[in-house]
């Protein structure tokens, strides 16, 4: 399902650059569950491990929401946040037809932007989905009171419990006590899977059933990538595409990966993999830099960097899109007046792969920067479970080829600290 090319990094021969040695022992870190953080594996076969009745109760519970609701708020930061909003926008695009229509917040701390969310939904019928695992991130747990006052104030204490979800641990935090304390359906997010790894549990798949999204599909296509990774070698293409960047970083310097687009829908899918690789590996002073760009719109602006900026900074990683959501024509025009129909016989999404063939010759020969291209077919549900598996294998195979621990973040805790005895929390 996906296509990896290394012909532009100059390191299709890979399997004779690394040693496969390497790859193989760290492997076994993976699937032996020997390495550091090992404890945080539990997404590895979640695709055919999931909890059957749990999803049963999410799909029962989230057709009787999407019935009486016009809006979900979607409560959730970092890894709570991030996989839904990815796979929601991949798979139905930015201006959905049908379902219900997911607004995120407690992603920011912004009281513009929270007001406004909070006015555009004050006539809406919506219902709230808070999604917290530890159920103590400020951020979220400050927009969850103002959203769920407002429906309070709606629809009355009770049937606003029933439109009331949280997602969380099974027992501890302070979101667990407050659920059980006030009637509202709780699904559990995993012990054994950290925030960026949790797309596939209640966190995405949740919100994701109530916009009517095929869940089915999305496990589906997850499953295919987790048994499409499970050699230990370079026959992996997980596992190529994770050696690929290793070398680039540690044996040729590059400090930077840019994961390129070329699909607006697919910008919030960027925003996921870059916390996904920077939260896993950018620790004890080691780690490449993940940024995003979408082309063309980013031709306009950081193109002239990419092409012709500071050399042996950054490499690229392509995602190419072979079949768009939906295609559009050029049309004629019988005038001609801005000499544009030697495009009337072409589509928008075939132009859109002509100007990623020129870029991908333009950076990688002129510019010298080196390209991956990942091909995939489509932007539909299967698509997204499988390349969101894929990345984690490919990540958590990075992480260690970095010696680094993938799946704690005690770099996040500095802020926090400084935060809350700003404060004045006890
Ligand atoms: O990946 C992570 O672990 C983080 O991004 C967390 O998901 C994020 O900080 C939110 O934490 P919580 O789900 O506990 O509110």
């Amino acid at each position: 399902m996906i296509k990896l090319n290394l012909k532009n990094s100059k390191l299709e021969n890979i399997e004779k650059i690394i040693d496969i040695k390497l790859i193989k022992e760290t492997s076994k870190k993976i699937f032996e569950k020997s390495g550091q953080g090992s404890d945080f594996l539990g997404w590895l076969d979640l695709p055919e491990k999931f909890d059957k009745i749990e999803y049963k109760k999410m799909q029962e519970v989230a057709k009787k929401l999407r019935e009486k609701i016009e809006v979900l708020i979607v409560v959730g930061i970092g890894g709570s946040y991030l996989g839904a909003r990815a796979a929601d926008e991949m798979i139905r695009g930015l201006y959905p037809k049908g379902g219900c229509e997911l607004i995120y917040v407690g992603n920011t701390i912004s009281s513009s932007y929270t007001k406004q969310v909070l006015d555009y939904v004050e006539n809406k019928k919506f219902g709230i989905v808070n999604i917290s695992k530890s159920g103590t991130t400020t951020e979220p747990g400050i927009a969850f009171r103002v959203f769920e006052n407002l429906l309070i104030k709606k629809e009355g204490t009770k049937s606003a419990s029933e439109l009331i979800v949280a997602v969380t641990d099974k027992s501890r935090g302070a979101l667990k006590t407050m659920a059980d304390a006030k009637g509202y359906q709780t699904f559990v997010i995993p012990d054994d899977i950290g925030g960026r790894f949790s797309v596939l549990t209640p966190v995405g798949i949740f919100p994701l059933l109530v916009a009517g999204v095929d869940t089915d599909a999305i496990l589906d296509g997850a499953k295919k990538a987790m048994n499409d990774t499970k050699a230990d070698d370079l026959t992996n293409t997980a596992y190529q595409y994770a050696a690929a960047r290793y070398i680039l970083h540690t044996k040729k310097g590059y400090k930077v990966e840019t994961l390129v687009s070329y699909e607006l829908q697919m910008q919030m899918f960027t925003e996921w993999w870059k916390q996904l690789f920077g939260e896993s590996e950018g620790k004890d002073g080691k780690g490449l830099l993940p940024t995003s760009v979408v082309f063309s719109t980013d031709l306009h602006s950081l193109g002239q960097f990419i092409q012709e900026g500071t050399k042996g900074l950054l490499f690229e990683t392509i995602l190419k899109i072979k079949n768009p959501l939906l295609n559009l024509a050029i049309p004629a025009d019988k005038d001609n007046l801005d000499g544009l129909n030697y495009l009337q016989k072409k589509s928008f999404h075939e132009v859109n792969n002509i100007a990623l063939q020129g870029v991908v010759e333009a950076h990688a020969n002129e510019g010298e920067i080196p390209n991956i291209i990942l091909e995939i077919d489509e932007m539909n549900a299967n698509a997204f479970g499988y390349l969101s598996y894929w990345f984690m294998k490919a990540c958590a195979m990075s992480a260690y080829l970095l010696d680094v621990n993938p799946f704690n973040q005690p770099g996040v805790e500095v802020y926090k600290k400084n935060m809350f005895k700003l404060l004045g929390k006890e």
